[in-house]
């Protein structure tokens, strides 16, 4: 069985994530989104709420989990018993950084694969951070955002 690890923050998910998981399930047999609790970022959502997020939204796919962690993503990959990490690049500007996180990882963990899938064009502009800019500015956000992350954002800006 092909599985593949996706981590990221998801502070929070994106059609561009979502894009990316599209893609991934004809590749892979198993996906599983790894949620970072990623602390140095401080979060607009908790882990929980974000973990209820994805799993509401990728519900009745039997070949998408999603799971929350904290430390290191070798290890988690290790406990899991996936060898490839799967990434997103949305643009050349990604490039630096995911080389690096890959090279890093497999300085920890050799067998560990770092797969790189892009999104749609119309997604390579976007960011959760430029999602939380407009949410708390009241911004439209249904080209962006799946509907149950937009409802979240809504409740969090306005209540
Ligand atoms: N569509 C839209 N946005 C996307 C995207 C896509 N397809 N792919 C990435 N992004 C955006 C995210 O929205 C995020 O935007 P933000 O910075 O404005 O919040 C940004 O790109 C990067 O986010 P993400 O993909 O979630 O990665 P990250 O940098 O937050 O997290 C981890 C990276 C969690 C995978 C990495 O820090 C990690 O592995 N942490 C665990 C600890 C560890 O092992 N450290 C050692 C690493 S060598």
């Amino acid at each position: 069985m092909k599985k593949a690890l996706y981590p990221g923050t998801f502070d929070p998910i994106t059609l561009g994530h979502i894009d990316i998981i599209s893609r991934a399930v004809h590749l892979f047999d198993e996906v599983t989104i790894a949620i970072a609790t990623s602390e140095t970022k401080t979060p607009l959502f908790p882990l929980e709420e974000r973990i209820r997020q994805i799993e509401l939204i990728f519900q009745g796919n039997k070949n998408i989990r999603t799971i929350g962690f904290t430390g290191l993503v070798v290890d988690l990959a290790k406990k899991e018993g996936v060898n490839i990490l799967l990434r997103g690049l949305r643009a050349v500007s990604d490039f630096e950084y995911e080389f690096q996180l890959a090279n890093m990882n497999r300085a920890m963990s050799p067998d560990l694969e770092s797969v790189f899938l892009t999104p749609k064009a119309k997604f390579s502009f976007l960011s959760s951070t430029l999602v939380r800019e407009i949410a708390s500015m009241g911004g439209k956000l249904s080209s962006f955002v799946d509907p149950i992350v937009e409802e979240a954002l809504r409740k969090r800006f306005q209540d």
